[in-house]
């Protein structure tokens, strides 16, 4: 500009055609323009080297870059989280509008320059349609400095106000909220205040949560219905505003009274929430970075005393820096200064430019302003008392434009973090993206939006950043945040719904103890026995083990997960022992449903392999028998086959003694002989296995793939069986129970689609609410009925989910597992052909849990019913028995055994009920059986 005067100057004298007259007149001019230009040099290199610390050259600006850059590193890691000045706060918001928002919404704004209530209508008619109603309700100094109750009441009552005026009292509204302070989120309905920033300091709200404040102060208005569904920090209410026009906007930010920014951040490298797909919004709060001390280097002395007077010292330092609340009173400081040291106005101060918040952002906007700046820095100063000369007011307008440039450049380099973030996040070498933008400073400023962009587009050339003012405000954002809660809020319900369906009331499990009750006695009564649902089988087992029992023994366990042949030998005395080998082998499916002869020669085979593996082929040893099915039994070995149950279905079966056919099938095999001596249930072998170490062991109880009792019970209450004195136990199989329908008021239409599909339709429905063959089969059901209504796995049925039997009990245990973390669900889930997502996987999970705890209250409740039974047997107030149990859903599932335990102390508070877990199976419990047996056998035959 200088040089460029000169030139002209030098041109000019050089003209000498120029008449002498005009040729002075030019003369005059120029140099009148030389010395303005001169004085306007010197009073901007006056105050350039004044404020030679603000003016921040690009390589400082790329060096707060790379701070930032780690700054964000560090708020998103679990570890150093808590230590970050800058907060990386997630906000639950997952995606940007989509376009499929609608609906009519509530919207509160709070935190900016202004509070307004608004109503938003979104309509989804092809063109994207919005349309908004508002008004503004003052903030005065007893609000915003008063405590935290009056300001919700205060909000609560210009709502109220606002919906009166709109006349919308009648009609139930959701509401986004839009709180543009910190606040920690573990959902998007929900916000704890980590602090306050700018003019805001409310007593009592730090570190509460903002939203049941809110709820809490609306509730006060019995005439005013709204479900307040999402807390939307003004960053996020700007990108969203912005996204939902221009579907690139990936970034939000506000530089007004305060600043800060938000983007969408990948869900990977967020560790503070769960789940690794998609991304999810970050607000990072960069208004607090530097406040550890990172930024001192680049601090004034203006901005310490900015900080030193503000509401909330050494916070926000980042913040003060650039921010509307600020810039004003960082100019007044420099000009007091400046004066004080007699660089301005002669070296006079007015009482006015002593006087805190007396230049405001909005003046510095107006002195900077194009053409008009000068003039309007003249009537500003004189305003303040001053009496500025041309010096002064040039010098004067280069310290706002200094600092305000500064804030621009600070806010850049910022930004310039996130974009590269962006950039290097997608694994991009260009990145095009979208920023939306909002704020006074930002808006009303005449250069800052052209500065931002000019320095931002230095920073990161390899972007091509659009920046997107939000016409509209938060608000509307807030409105599409709203809408897309609103929609899983109705998506919630209907999980909800279904799985309400499988919750049982304290009413409920006292109904089923009592049917069970009545029909634990309908099949101990002669003349109902036969057409008794629960079977109440007698087993011709009249006593626990004593310890004497003795000897070496074969046992068969056929029925569970597992087919095992064992060898137990047992010894008795005081060097009383039980050693156990044994191998497990497996019966191919086409066999479980073949024909009887090819099942019984499979398991001689198995028996022959077990016998040449232990080296005792020719030895004719004792064997015991467990059957895990319902057997009639006329004596200790020998016993029906009333029904297959579970996933056995082989030919010519059903009302055939077991041991015969086994002893048959030992013959058509003609290589080695046995003894068979006792036909026992697993349930009998539990009880016998405990009962060996716990003689008040009286009931035995399994939970695997199904589900069964059996107890001792007094031989004058069995009247099916002859005699009247001691005990006999009786193989319940309660499997069957509800079989009539008397439990059908509980039974969901998955229960009901499960029977369909099992072997045994309309048999043991009980055993299929409660057993691990079946619980995997309704969570199933219910996944495919949540996937329909489009509520998982983005509503396609996949193959897997078609196939029977994926979800075996150790799966469901799996997964129900406390320590597991969503990812771990998720990839279970996936080993299984499930594509989930971890929204997916957290449904799956609260699915197994409603089923799985239903079962265990059940057993609970049928339990209870068996040891009240007991106890009145044996007429005491009070009793004291051990229940022996074995399973693969007690053993393996995480809660079912406590659900259990719990019901059963709720439902027989009478009963002291010791749970003792079988840890070696039934075979043993079989081989004492066969010992006790044999020993019986032996006796009678001397
Ligand atoms: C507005 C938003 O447009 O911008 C507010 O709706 C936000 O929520 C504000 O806080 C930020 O600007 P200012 O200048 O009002 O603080
Ligand atoms: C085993 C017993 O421990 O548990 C079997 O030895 C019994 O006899 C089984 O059938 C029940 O559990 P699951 O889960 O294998 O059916
Ligand atoms: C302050 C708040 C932040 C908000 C910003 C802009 O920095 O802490 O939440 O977004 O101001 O209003
Ligand atoms: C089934 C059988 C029963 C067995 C139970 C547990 O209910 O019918 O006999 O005890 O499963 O394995």
């Amino acid at each position: 500009m200088r040089s460029a005067t000169l030139e002209l100057l030098i041109h000019s004298s050089s003209v000498t055609t120029e008449t002498p007259i005009s040729f002075k007149k030019m003369f005059a001019v120029h140099l009148l323009a030389f010395y303005f230009t001169k004085l306007k040099e010197d009073q901007i290199k006056k105050v350039d080297r004044f404020l030679y610390h603000m003016r921040l050259s690009d390589d400082v600006l790329l060096d707060v870059m790379t701070r930032f850059q780690a700054e964000m590193v560090k708020g998103l890691e679990r570890d150093a989280h808590p230590t970050a000045a800058v907060k990386m706060l997630p906000t639950f918001v997952r995606s940007i509008p989509d376009g499929s928002e609608k609906g009519d919404f509530l919207a509160l704004d709070l935190g900016g320059s202004k509070f307004r209530v608004l109503k938003v209508k979104v309509s989804e008619d092809g063109k994207q349609n919005v349309q908004m109603e508002s008004q503004f309700y003052p903030t005065p100094k007893e609000i915003t400095h008063g405590n935290g109750t009056e300001l919700f009441d205060y909000v609560a009552d210009c709502l109220a106000d606002f919906m009166e005026t709109k006349n919308i009292k009648h009609k139930k509204f959701p509401l986004g909220f839009t709180f543009s302070f910190p606040c920690i989120q573990t959902k998007l309905d929900e916000g704890v205040l980590l602090s306050w920033t700018k003019y805001f300091k409310v007593r009592g709200v730090q570190e509460t949560d903002v939203i049941s404040s809110l709820r809490h102060a609306l509730r006060k208005h019995k005439d005013v219905d709204v479900d307040v569904l999402a807390l939307v920090n003004d960053t996020v209410g700007t990108m969203m505003t912005c996204g939902y026009d221009d579907q690139r906007c990936e970034v939000g930010v506000i530089i007004g009274t305060g600043t800060n920014a938000c983007y969408m951040e990948e869900m990977s490298n967020i560790d503070l929430v769960e789940g690794d797909e998609g991304r999810m919004c970050i607000n990072t709060e960069w208004g607090a970075f530097g406040d550890d001390g990172s930024l001192d280097d680049l601090r004034t002395e203006f901005d310490r005393e900015i900080d030193l007077g503000s509401i909330n010292p050494g916070k926000q330092l980042f913040e003060k820096m650039i921010s509307g609340l600020y810039l004003g009173e960082l100019v007044r400081l420099i000009l007091l200064k400046m004066a004080k040291k007699g660089l301005l106005f002669n070296g006079k101060i007015s009482t006015a430019l002593r006087t805190k918040d007396k230049i405001e952002t909005k003046h510095v906007a107006a002195m900077e302003k194009h053409k008009k700046g000068l003039q309007n820095t003249k009537e500003i100063l004189m305003e303040l008392g001053l009496t500025p000369s041309e010096e002064d007011c040039i010098a004067v307008q280069h310290v706002c434009t200094i600092v305000s440039f500064r804030s621009a450049n600070l806010c850049a380099a910022a930004l310039a973090a996130i974009l590269t973030r962006l950039r290097e996040n997608k694994k991009l070498i260009r990145l095009r993206t979208t920023v939306g933008i909002d704020g006074t400073l930002y808006k009303t400023h005449p250069q800052y939006p052209k500065r931002l962009h000019k320095v931002v587009r230095r920073l990161v050339p390899n972007c091509d950043v659009r920046f997107l003012l939000s016409e509209s405000g938060s608000a509307k954002g807030a409105a599409m945040v709203t809408a897309v809660a609103c929609r899983l809020v109705s998506q919630r319900k209907q999980i909800d719904d279904i799985l309400a369906s499988f919750e049982l009331s304290k009413e409920n499990l006292i109904e089923v103890k009592n049917k069970m009750r009545e029909e634990l006695e309908y099949g101990l009564k002669k003349e109902t026995h036969a057409t008794a649902t629960v079977k109440m089988l007698p087993t011709y087992v009249c006593g626990t083990p004593d310890g004497t029992e003795k000897g070496k023994f074969l046992a068969l366990d056929l029925g569970g997960t597992n087919f095992r042949v064992l060898l137990v030998k047992i010894r008795s005395g005081r060097r009383k022992s039980v050693r156990m080998y044994n191998k497990i082998f497996a019966i191919p499916l086409e066999i479980m449903q073949g024909t009887g002869e090819e099942l019984f020669d499979h398991i001689v085979q198995c028996i022959a392999d077990f016998l040449e593996y232990m080296g005792i082929k020719g030895a004719r040893l004792p064997l015991g028998f467990t059957f895990s099915f319902p057997c009639r039994q006329a004596s200790i070995d020998k016993g029906a086959l009333v029904e297959w149950t579970k996933g056995f279905k082989a030919t010519d079966c059903e009302g055939e003694d077991v041991v015969d056919m086994l002893r048959e099938a030992i013959k058509r095999r003609n290589e080695f002989d046995l003894d068979i001596v006792a036909v026992v249930n697993d349930t009998v072998g539990t009880m016998m296995t405990c009962g060996y170490e716990d003689p008040n062991c009286e009931i035995g109880f399994i939970a695997g793939t199904g589900s069964n009792v059996c107890y001792m019970e007094e031989m004058k209450n069995i009247e099916i069986v002859e005699g009247t004195e001691g005990k006999m136990c009786i193989n319940t199989e309660w499997g069957g129970f509800g079989d009539n329908g008397c439990i059908d008021s509980i039974r969901t239409k998955y229960d009901k689609e499960v029977d369909e599909g099992s072997l045994n339709p309309g048999k043991q429905r009980y055993e299929k609410m409660t057993s691990g063959m079946y619980l995997g089969e309704i969570v199933r059901q219910i996944l495919i009925d949540l996937t329909n209504h489009g509520l998982l796995f983005r509503g396609q049925i996949s193959e897997s989910l078609r196939t029977r039997g994926i979800f075996e009990t150790k799966f469901l245990s799996h997964i129900e597992s406390d320590q597991l973390a969503l990812l771990q669900v998720r990839r279970i889930l996936q080993q299984l052909g499930l594509d989930s997502t971890c929204d997916d996987s957290i449904i799956v999970k609260e699915v197994c849990g409603a089923v799985s705890k239903r079962a265990a209250q059940l057993c609970g409740a049928g339990l209870a019913a068996i040891v009240e039974k007991k106890r009145e047997n044996r007429n005491l107030e009070h009793l004291k028995i051990t229940v022996g149990v074995d399973g693969t859903l007690y053993k393996l599932h995480p809660h079912f055994s406590g659900i259990l335990r719990e019901t059963v102390k709720e439902m027989a508070p009478q009963c002291d009920v010791t749970f003792m877990l079988s840890e070696d199976g039934s075979g043993k419990g079989a081989a004492l059986i066969t010992a006790v047996a044999k020993r019986l056998h032996n006796v009678g035959e001397n």
